[in-house]
């Protein structure tokens, strides 16, 4: 996104210069699916496609907000005096909630603002476009307002928004990952105690490629929930017989013993996956420590075959674009991404043979889907910043 245009742009819709810009990245995880609310790690890293927001502070209680992705809702105006969530607000009920819990948080936000706002996270793609925007407006008033949020505050109440104002009932880690963003880098994150470590992770000669499986995700929130009561459920269960906090601190020698107690096939496959899915994320940075790619390429393999088989969150799409990628020449691994049920999948791809992955990946997803996928190279970027 070329700065000006988005100048531009914020001058044309508000007929003022506008004061500063800023961006927030979008999100891939490596590996650590579906485990950040089992108190499990998690590995993921910010990318270069993200949100950007043209600001400029007004003198009233006024927010007048712009998309130029729903050009079609035109400015949407509410105000500090009422941060209630409001339907007909649609995305900007994101917003509301952010400065709802600074408040509340006790930090002052003095004024309103004008802001203009551009993503390039492809749509309802699992990228985290929401807790980017989260993310963009924590950094937005916290250099506007000369507020003292620290990066793992703002996640903190990014997650709040989604779980309290919004009604998700999502985990940690796409805020974390967010905030936390680093160049390079991906974000070894402890779920349960919210440590982290920055890991480099610069493969040389293989890219990241982010594969859309351009699959609506309509049924993505009410499974999520649903898997996180059966793992509720099955942690209740467990807890009688184990001195645990979460699933991911049941040992992985225990986990006979589980199905017993636990006495229902289906919980026990969640709880499987979450454990087994916590040894692979410790298998995984080691093997990036050592160098051994091609370990790290059939750990992310055998967390898809997990969250296909025991976690249950793949469908046709992901498993076809999966399965493709597996097959084609240059793959060192490759699994869905995100909370699943359609949304990307990422492929570890050596750089010379990108070219000729997409071809073939797209030719067999079309063939089998009869919609085409769509492809990023992916870079990993910075945490939220402030352009100008
Ligand atoms: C979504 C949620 C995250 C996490 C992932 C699955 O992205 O927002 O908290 O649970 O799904 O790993």
């Amino acid at each position: 996104m070329e700065l000006s245009l988005l100048q531009q742009k914020f001058n044309i819709v508000f007929g003022k210069e506008s004061e500063s810009s800023f961006f927030a990245p979008g999100r891939v995880n490596l590996i650590g699916e579906h485990i950040d609310y089992n108190g499990g790690l998690v590995f993921p890293c910010a990318i270069t496609l993200g949100t950007y927001a043209a600001a400029s502070k007004r003198h009233d209680n006024k927010f007048r907000v712009f998309s130029m992705n729903f050009e079609n809702l035109g400015i949407i105006e509410f105000s500090l005096d009422d941060l209630t969530y409001q339907k007909e607000h649609n995305w900007c009920n994101y917003l509301k909630g952010v400065l709802k819990y600074l408040l509340e948080a006790g930090y002052k936000v003095p004024s309103g603002l004008d802001l203009l706002f551009f993503g390039n996270i492809p749509n309802g793609a699992g990228l985290s476009s929401s807790a980017s925007l989260e993310m963009l407006m924590c950094k937005i008033c916290t250099d506007l307002y000369g507020l003292s949020l620290s990066s793992t505050e703002a996640a903190l109440l990014g997650k709040k928004v989604e779980n309290e104002y919004i009604g998700v009932n999502s985990g940690i880690m796409d805020q974390f990952a967010i905030a936390l963003g680093k160049a390079n880098h991906a974000l070894l994150l402890d779920c349960n105690t919210t440590e982290y470590q920055h890991v480099p992770f610069e493969i040389e000669g293989y890219s990241i490629i982010i594969m859309n499986t351009n699959k609506r995700r309509e049924l993505a929130d009410s499974k999520y929930n649903e898997r996180r009561s059966e793992c509720e459920s099955a942690l209740s269960k467990l807890q009688n017989a184990f001195d645990i906090k979460a699933l991911c601190d049941l040992k992985e020698e225990d986990l006979t013993k589980a199905a017993d107690i636990i006495n229902h096939p289906i919980e026990f496959k969640r709880v499987k996956h979450a454990v087994t899915e916590n040894i692979r994320v410790i298998d995984a940075t080691k093997a990036l420590e050592n160098n051994d790619l091609f370990t790290f390429g059939k750990l992310l393999n055998a967390s898809h075959i997990s969250l296909k088989d025991d976690y249950e969150v793949t469908g046709k799409e992901l498993d076809t674009l999966v399965a493709a990628a597996w097959d084609a020449d240059g793959t060192l691994g490759a699994r869905m991404t995100g909370a699943g049920f359609g949304g990307c999948a990422i492929a570890i791809v050596e750089n010379q043979k990108a070219e000729t992955f997409i071809e073939s990946v797209n030719s067999k997803y079309l063939k089998e889907i009869g919609y085409e996928a769509s492809f990023y190279i992916a870079s990993i970027g910075n945490g939220p910043i402030q352009l100008n």
